[in-house]
């Protein structure tokens, strides 16, 4: 029932992991596939929108956006969402940001030569917050992947980046799997949308986006 419920629509979406380099050889990362960034972002071409897609490292075949930026880290993706955000109508943000990176990143590599070795971690740009508190923000949507008490942290967190909507996952399925459960909250409450491929899921929950826009302010 989405089919062309975003004609003419323009929709940016972030998907896959961050890398955040240590030296020149190693960083950090996570585990996310960019499945369900790239789902969404076929479901959002599916709904007749105009893509923007801004990738993480990832390792799939993309959908045929109109757009695609690959970066590797958060702050890359921070600076490639300010750079196509610009009429956007929606932003969509499935990749799983790194929330903290080296504070210092080494352009050789490292030696093996410390007994132990630390390394001090900064905090990342949150780019959810940083969109969604534009003056003419989009409709932004968030992803929460959570291990426990899912509902509860995902709407904390929706309250506190001012989000009409969030989806909320449990980590330890939804990660690198082809299908989750998911739970979408919003002003009116609480939907369980049960297990299901990720490409299902991702029309499902694409489908009440383009519900929830059409009543947006
Ligand atoms: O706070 P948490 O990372 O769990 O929030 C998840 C949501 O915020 C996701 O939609 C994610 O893409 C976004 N996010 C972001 N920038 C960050 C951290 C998270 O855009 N640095």
């Amino acid at each position: 029932k989405y089919l062309d419920s975003l004609n003419g629509k323009r929709v940016l979406i972030t998907a896959g992991p961050t890398f955040e380099a240590i030296d020149a050889v190693r960083g950090l990362t996570n585990r996310s596939s960019g499945k369900m960034g790239l789902a969404m972002a076929q479901a959002a071409l599916d709904a007749g929108a105009q893509v923007t897609l801004i990738c993480g490292p990832i390792c799939l075949p993309c959908p045929p956006v109109d757009k695609q930026v690959n970066v590797s880290s958060a702050e890359e993706m921070f600076a490639a969402v300010k750079n196509e955000i610009a009429n956007n109508d929606i932003f969509i943000s499935v990749a799983a940001v790194a929330d903290y990176r080296p504070a210092e990143t080494y352009p050789h590599k490292l030696k093996k030569e410390a007994e132990v070795l630390t390394l001090t971690l900064v905090p990342n740009p949150d780019i959810l917050r940083y969109v969604a508190s534009l003056p003419h923000a989009p409709f932004c949507v968030g992803f929460a992947a959570e291990t426990e008490q899912i509902e509860q942290y995902a709407e904390s967190k929706r309250r506190d980046k001012k989000l009409p909507l969030i989806v909320a996952n449990d980590a330890r399925s939804a990660i690198g799997s082809d299908d989750n459960a998911l739970i979408l909250i919003d002003d009116d409450g609480i939907h369980p949308l049960s297990t299901a491929a990720k490409t299902v899921q991702a029309a499902r929950v694409m489908a009440h986006i383009a519900e929830l826009y059409a009543r947006y302010p």
